[in-house]
């Protein structure tokens, strides 16, 4: 069986967020809201519960691999249960735990696209920077379609999707879109023939990626914010929702609209911004998804494929 552990469900800044006083981040601080705190957003698989790919190096990573025993089997003196990683952007939330991975006792795998391990030997150039510790053992990730396979995992095949989102900020290509700046992911276990699709960044829903979600049995997508100008009502931020490459949930052509209409038995939301009301399990917003039968991802979560 493919497993996926959610390791981190917050968009970047966790839950609560260092220097946030919004209601939830203040709230959840003193108890007076029912929220679990989340660190930043990674996922983990595994079909031998020993050996995983971890799909983005969040900056939280150690706490991620100390609340999850399972990444330490503990074989050797010196031993990890990731065997690789697959990043699916640049986004700082996504790659800059690749440092806190520094002491692997060999050069780590890394899966991506063009785009993003271009990102990562110039503008943020990790590569380089690691080179002088366990150094990346890279691999540029196909965006025409063809699923791999990726050691560890040997009966579910990965297929990145090109997704419009946006490249980090501090990107060259932030405004200038490069195809692979952002993916999704379309996990299939061969022996099953059931399919997750993974996109914790996505700003837009083109016909094709519609036909993509239809075709899955769970899909796991971008939850970060309630409303596209949810920064903007709380004074945090100038820049909407859209502009950070994410679709809000509510309101006509938002993912919720989206997620009705897919008949995916699991419909869960993932990377959630520390702003975003469902956090709160008492929120209408929250009631509202229950309603609906769309769930909210934690840190922890498992979901069999
Ligand atoms: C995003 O996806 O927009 C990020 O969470 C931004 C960040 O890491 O600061
Ligand atoms: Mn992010
Ligand atoms: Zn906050």
């Amino acid at each position: 069986m493919t497993t996926l552990r959610v390791l981190g469900s917050a968009a970047g800044g966790g839950f609560p967020q260092w220097n946030c006083n919004c209601p939830n981040c203040d709230g959840v601080r003193r108890g007076a809201v029912s929220a679990v705190p989340r660190t930043q957003s990674s996922i983990a698989l595994t079909e031998n519960g020993l050996d995983w790919l971890l799909v983005n190096a969040s900056p939280d990573i150690l706490a991620q691999i100390r609340a999850t025993p399972a990444l330490q089997p503990a074989r050797e003196r010196r031993d990890t249960g990731i065997a690789a990683v697959l990043l699916m952007d640049a986004q700082i939330d996504h790659v800059t735990g690749l440092l806190m991975l520094r002491e692997h006792q060999r050069r780590l795998p890394l899966y991506a696209t063009e785009p993003v391990l271009a990102d990562l030997s110039d503008a943020l150039p990790l590569a380089r920077v690691l080179s002088h510790y366990c150094g990346l053992d890279r691999h540029r990730l196909p965006l025409d379609g063809e699923p791999l396979h990726i050691a560890p995992l040997q009966r579910a095949t990965i297929t990145a999707v090109p997704l419009d989102s946006k490249a980090p900020p501090y990107s060259p290509n932030r405004h200038a879109p490069r195809r692979g700046d952002n993916i999704g992911l379309r996990i299939v276990d061969t022996a099953t023939g059931r399919r997750a699709f993974y996109a914790p960044g996505l700003g837009r829903i083109t016909p094709d990626l519609m036909e993509e979600l239809r075709g899955s049995d769970i899909v796991l997508v971008d939850g970060t914010f309630w409303v596209d100008d949810e920064m903007l009502r709380l004074g945090l931020s100038n820049r909407t929702a859209a502009q950070m490459g994410h679709l809000a949930l509510s309101g006509a052509g938002g993912m919720i609209e989206l997620l009705d209409a897919l008949p995916a038995s699991r419909k869960i939301l993932i990377h959630i911004n520390n702003t975003n009301p469902i956090l709160d399990e008492r929120s209408p917003q929250r009631r509202h998804l229950d309603a609906r039968g769309i769930e909210v991802a934690w840190d922890g979560m498992e979901i069999a494929l």
